[in-house]
């Protein structure tokens, strides 16, 4: 639908003049709120950069030996946001090597003998075509009260840790599948200081910034209540 100047500015001035009422027109939507604070709440169908996409790729591609800072392969380091965009044209996922690399033959398929199942992929897709921002989300509320291994813990190391703490060749020796071996790392006390990014740790995880507080505060409870 095409205006006019005229009709923009009548419409400028109808809304001035009625924003004087008193009762408010609850047909009309009310303009989005500004966001509070940097991070703001999950809508559903957005796919947030920080909470969704950098896991995916952090585990997938910025392992030691490939596409992290040291190992650079190709000159493509995928810790971060700005070198993860180097591969990406905004809105338009089939002409993002980030996203047609997924698909290519086995030979050059990205990430090599590991490919993403099809989660991940549209997690690459969706980011993609709503226009790859570096955007992230806090879901509601920090839900601390039933912390247990499996509701609250494993999916956060699935998604953060795995991809690179997993496998035959865990990063750093240590790894992070099981309930055990996620109690050994907490038991030597190295976990809480990675994720706090404490000095005179290595912070976790690698690449990528911080887990949300409430993260790190689930972990924190998780230990605290005796690791159930
Ligand atoms: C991109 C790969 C990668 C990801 C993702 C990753 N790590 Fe690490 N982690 C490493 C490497 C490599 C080291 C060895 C230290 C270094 O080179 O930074 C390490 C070291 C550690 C250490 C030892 C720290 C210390 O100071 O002794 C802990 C604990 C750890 N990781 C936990 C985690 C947890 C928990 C997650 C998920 C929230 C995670 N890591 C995600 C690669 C990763």
């Amino acid at each position: 639908m095409k205006i006019s100047l005229l009709e923009a500015l009548s419409i400028i001035m109808i809304l001035v003049a009625t924003s004087c009422h008193h009762s408010a027109d609850l047909t009309v939507a009310p303009p989005m709120p500004h966001q509070p604070g940097p991070t703001f709440l999950c809508s559903h169908d957005t796919i947030y950069f920080q909470n969704f996409v950098l896991p995916v790729i952090l585990s997938g591609c910025a392992k030691t030996g490939c596409h992290d800072d040291a190992s650079h392969k190709k000159n493509y380091v995928l810790d971060n946001y700005s070198g993860i965009l180097k591969l990406v044209v905004p809105f338009d996922p089939q002409s993002s090597k980030l996203y047609t690399v997924l698909f290519s033959n086995p030979e050059k398929r990205m990430p090599i003998n590991s490919p993403f199942n099809m989660e991940q992929k549209s997690i690459i897709y969706w980011w993609i075509k709503q226009g790859a921002y570096n955007n992230k989300c806090d879901s509601a509320g920090c839900d601390s009260a039933n912390v247990t291994y499996t509701t609250t813990i494993y999916p956060i190391t699935q998604a953060w840790c795995v991809g690179c703490h997993g496998g035959s060749k865990p990063a750093n020796g240590i790894s992070l599948e099981t309930y055990e071996q996620v109690v050994a790392c907490a038991n030597s006390n190295r976990l809480m200081g990675s994720l706090r990014h404490d000095a005179g740790f290595y912070p976790m995880p690698k690449g990528g910034e911080s887990l949300s507080p409430c993260d790190i505060d689930l972990f924190q409870k998780w230990i605290n209540i005796g690791k159930p």
